[in-house]
């Protein structure tokens, strides 16, 4: 695939600085990405799957910090192109490595130790109005459907003892994801890392269809004087040892 209209953007959180490039067409590394990359624990040797990789961000995170092979999957083929120019670039094209497909599709017989679970999570009506997804691959109608996919689908992916890394947020069916996240690993395997408030962009809180979805009880913001908030959450779910 061609490579689109780039600009370079520079990673400064954990295992930073590095620079990408960011093609027209793919998720821009945001809050989450930040804070997921803060609760991420990879030791070195391990091996990695990031799942709905974008631009490859997490990835390389993963790798600079150690990991031995790292899998990156996405649905969008513009990011998948764009991240495996990222891996050349950066040099490390020879343990990251980029497929795509959906979820663990492209995955087939690939274990790791650790899952990076930062598939889109945000519903698909905020999503067309916020531009945050380009090409429109969201999160599901309550922002839950892809996160509660891709959560049944990782167990057969991760090994003994593995973690996956799991953002949740109070700007989707946060209760749908955490249940399905405590049927599939138990109560007692899933553990919270992070937890952070960040404020909406006025042209999302302002938008009808955020209302509609707070009175339908799908979202929960935080109004704070004239701003509305939404909560963020980083989880490690543990897999149990063999
Ligand atoms: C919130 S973005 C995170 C991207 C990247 N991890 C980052 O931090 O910048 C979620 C990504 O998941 C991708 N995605 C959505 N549905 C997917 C699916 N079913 N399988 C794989 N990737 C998917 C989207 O295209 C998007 O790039």
């Amino acid at each position: 695939m061609d490579a689109a209209p780039t600009h370079e953007y520079t990673w400064d959180g954990p295992a930073g600085p590095f620079s990408i490039h960011l093609e027209e067409g793919v998720f821009v590394p945001s809050s989450t990405s930040r804070e997921l990359a803060n609760g991420l624990i990879i030791n070195p040797g391990e091996d990695v799957i990031d799942v709905g990789s974008g631009s490859g961000v997490l990835s390389f995170v993963a790798a600079r910090l150690g990991a031995a092979r790292v899998y990156g999957t996405e649905v969008n083929e513009r990011a998948v192109a764009c991240a495996q120019r990222n891996a050349e670039a950066l040099g490390l094209a020879d343990r990251v490595e980029f497929r795509l497909g959906s979820l663990f599709e492209p995955l087939e017989g690939v274990t790791a130790d650790v899952v990076i679970g930062d598939v889109s999570g945000i519903p698909d009506e905020i999503a067309a109005m916020s531009g945050w997804f380009p090409g429109g691959f969201s999160g599901g109608p309550t922002g839950a459907e892809v996160p509660v996919a891709m959560l049944e689908a990782a167990r057969v992916h991760l090994r003994p003892g593995g973690r996956l890394y799991l953002p949740t947020g109070s700007i989707q069916d946060e209760g749908a994801v955490l249940r399905a996240a405590r049927a599939i690993f138990g109560e007692g395997r899933i553990r919270q890392l992070r937890e952070r408030l960040f404020p909406l962009p006025g042209k999302v809180a302002e938008a009808a269809v955020v209302r509609r979805l707070m009175d339908s009880g799908v979202v929960s913001l935080i109004r704070k004087g004239s701003r509305l908030l939404w909560q963020l959450r980083v989880w490690e779910c543990t897999a149990p040892p063999a």
